[in-house]
């Protein structure tokens, strides 16, 4: 059975494993352990038999505004909703913390991962260019999370 649960510092190998086969430029260790202290509880990893599965990071924003700053699953465990679960616990969160909508960013071109939104119900608001470096634009997505019934 696949649980959802706080990140924590023994976590940290396998999340940097999961982010350096997930992204072209990957979060650095020092990073991914920076956010155990900025995200505070809004760092969580799925696990299934103690094995991690994925990890998703957030922040609160501007106090409304829940900021996905990254998620990933690791590669044999992807297409199973591991993803979706993260994100809607994620989101729970947010929204027990006071955030009205949930924003992230997503690079253009990646398709994946925008599917991966859309099907969560993200809406593409608008483009941040060269956000990612030159040539590689962002779009932003946001989602409202009123009316959303993450806490019953
Ligand atoms: C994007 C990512 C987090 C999705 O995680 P996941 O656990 O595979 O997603 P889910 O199983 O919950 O997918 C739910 C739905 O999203 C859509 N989706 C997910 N991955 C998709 C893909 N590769 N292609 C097209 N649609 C996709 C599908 O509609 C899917 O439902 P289905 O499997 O019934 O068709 C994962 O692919 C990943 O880690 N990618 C690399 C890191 C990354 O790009 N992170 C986002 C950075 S902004």
């Amino acid at each position: 059975m696949v649980v959802i649960l706080d990140a924590t510092e023994g976590d940290l190998a396998e999340i940097y494993e999961i982010e350096i086969q997930s992204f072209d430029q990957p979060y650095s260790l020092k990073l991914l352990k920076a956010y155990l202290f900025l995200s505070e509880n809004l760092y969580i990893v799925a696990k299934e038999h103690d094995e991690i599965l994925g990890y998703a990071i957030g922040l609160i924003q501007g106090r409304f505004k829940g900021h996905v700053i990254s998620i990933a699953i690791a590669k044999g465990a992807r297409r199973k909703g591991v993803g979706s679960a993260l994100l809607r616990e994620l989101n729970s969160r947010f929204m027990s913390m006071g955030a009205t909508y949930s924003y992230l960013e997503v690079e253009f071109r990646n398709i994946d991962a925008i599917s991966f939104y859309s099907h969560n119900k993200y809406l593409i608001s608008f483009t941040r260019r060269n956000y990612y470096g030159r040539g590689r634009h962002a779009f932003i997505m946001v989602k409202s999370l009123r009316g959303e019934s993450y806490l019953d």
